[in-house]
């Protein structure tokens, strides 16, 4: 698993230096600011393939391009192998090739690493299928670099050439499924508990019956019964579900085959397990923001073996997630990291952990940056009413002029609960009597 990487000259900061922890990793930072591009750098580190370079369909994951070309970009990392090794590796892009340096040799594997990336594509990497082979004594690179799969591919079913024949590696969901719904058997078990731990409930979702959208189309759909249905094509369910569901697969199906693929080859399975997570909170009611991260964790380590290092690296914008990892957030294990622009260049710094008790307690910490978790206006009238109160004047930098427009804007921007309106009445009358 990564223990540390290094970037210079690439990506919207001139240099960052990320030291993972072991367990959970969390990225914060505004829009923009790298953290899809630092998993992809992670992702690269891993497996020394650019997502996208594998699959043109997807829509990231592109090979990282020097910022300043006539100055040399650097890629370094450190990462423990997953036979306990530490190795560490500095590429340099060359700018000619538009390429980066590679290492001599056969690459050491990382474990089995997984990158959910934020528009539901997903890419896979197995130690015991994209691993380099033996024959007789020599290594031969002559397996698939990698699973990347764009959302259709997740879904759909992936094909990737092999010895220069396209083949088709992974079935996709919904031939996968149904196939395992239909044979009852393990893959079937395992998809339905996988399922149920990363549901919102705990439990797993009531499979349907097998459906047909149309009398000309022969796919076989799984469908699940909700609340209000009996039978809802999981194509046609919401986003969050259809978002769950392909996270669900991609886990049971890369853990299934690798263990199916090693017992084949008669390898060791992975010893480390790396989970790279683009945007966990993407499409989630918070009722489901609160235990996506946890139930993360709990799935990866009852799928994998016991003694599997787990290690899971993920972007978040939501305040929700992180109020929801403070019963389990673990400083010996655990890392926040936070992307920031200081002086005009964007840094990355390690958050001292301090749980906040609560959303907003989150969004007004240095993490989020916001003054207020409430509306710009709430915001600009009580900044106005604050500066009245310390008779800084009735002409404020927001432009409310006079107590009476600040009253208003107050009474537009605030319930009538809210705790602010006590101070702003007392204030207002004594200043009122005052003059
Ligand atoms: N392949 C690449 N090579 C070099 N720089 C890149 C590459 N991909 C992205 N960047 C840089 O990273 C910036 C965007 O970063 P990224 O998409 O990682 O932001 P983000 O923090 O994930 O934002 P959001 O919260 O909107 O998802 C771009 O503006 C660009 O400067
Ligand atoms: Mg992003």
């Amino acid at each position: 698993m990564p223990e540390r990487l290094e970037l210079r000259n690439v990506g919207p900061a001139p240099g960052l230096d990320p030291d993972l922890q072991r367990r959970m990793n969390l990225i914060t930072g505004d829009n923009g600011l790298g953290k899809s591009f630092l998993l992809d750098v992670a992702w690269w580190a891993l497996t020394r393939k650019w997502p996208r370079d594998l699959n043109p369909r997807l829509t990231s994951g592109c090979p990282a391009r020097p910022t300043d070309r006539t100055s040399p970009a650097k890629l370094r990392f450190a990462l423990t192998t997953d036979a306990g090794n530490s190795r560490s590796f500095e590429s340099t892009c060359s700018v000619q090739d538009e390429s980066w340096t590679g290492q001599p040799g056969r690459p050491w594997s990382p474990g089995l690493v997984i990158y959910a990336h934020a528009d539901g594509g997903f890419s896979a990497w197995d130690p015991a299928r994209n691993c380099w082979r033996r024959k007789g004594n020599i290594d031969v690179q002559e397996r698939l670099p990698g699973y990347v799969f764009s959302p259709q591919d997740v879904w759909r079913g992936l094909e990737a050439p092999i010895d220069g024949r396209s083949t088709r590696v992974c079935k996709g969901l919904l031939d996968d499924w149904s196939g395992w719904i239909r044979e009852k058997g393990e893959n079937a078990r395992l998809m339905s508990e996988v399922i149920g731990a990363l549901s919102v409930r705990g439990e797993p979702w009531d499979v349907g019956p097998l459906l047909r959208l149309s009398v000309d189309d022969a796919q076989d759909i799984p469908s699940i019964r909700t609340e209000y249905s009996d039978a809802v094509p999981i194509v046609h369910a919401s986003s969050a579900v259809r978002r769950i569901t392909g996270l669900a697969y991609m886990l049971a199906w890369s853990w299934s085959e690798h263990v199916r693929a090693a017992d084949q080859l008669g390898l060791r399975t992975a010893g480390q397990a790396i989970l790279l997570f683009d945007e966990i909170e993407a499409h989630l009611h918070p009722r489901w923001q609160r235990t996506i991260v946890p139930a993360i964790l709990k799935v990866m380590d009852r799928l994998t073996h016991a003694d599997t290092g787990v290690q899971l690296i993920a972007a978040t914008h939501s305040a929700l997630v992180l109020a929801a990892v403070e019963p389990h957030f673990d400083e010996e294990r655990d890392r926040l990291f936070h992307l920031d622009i200081r002086d005009g260049e964007v840094g990355l710094d390690i958050v001292p952990w301090a749980a906040q008790g609560d959303v907003l307690g989150w969004l007004v910490s240095d993490v989020f940056g916001l003054r207020q978790a409430r509306s710009i206006e709430a915001e600009r009238a009580m900044d106005a009413a604050r500066a009245c109160m310390l008779g800084k004047g009735l002409e404020n930098p927001e432009g409310l002029r006079g107590r009476d427009e600040i009253h208003e804007a107050l009474c537009r921007a605030l319930p009538g609960h809210d705790p602010f309106w006590p101070g702003w009445i007392v204030r207002s009358e004594q200043n009122g009597r005052g003059q």
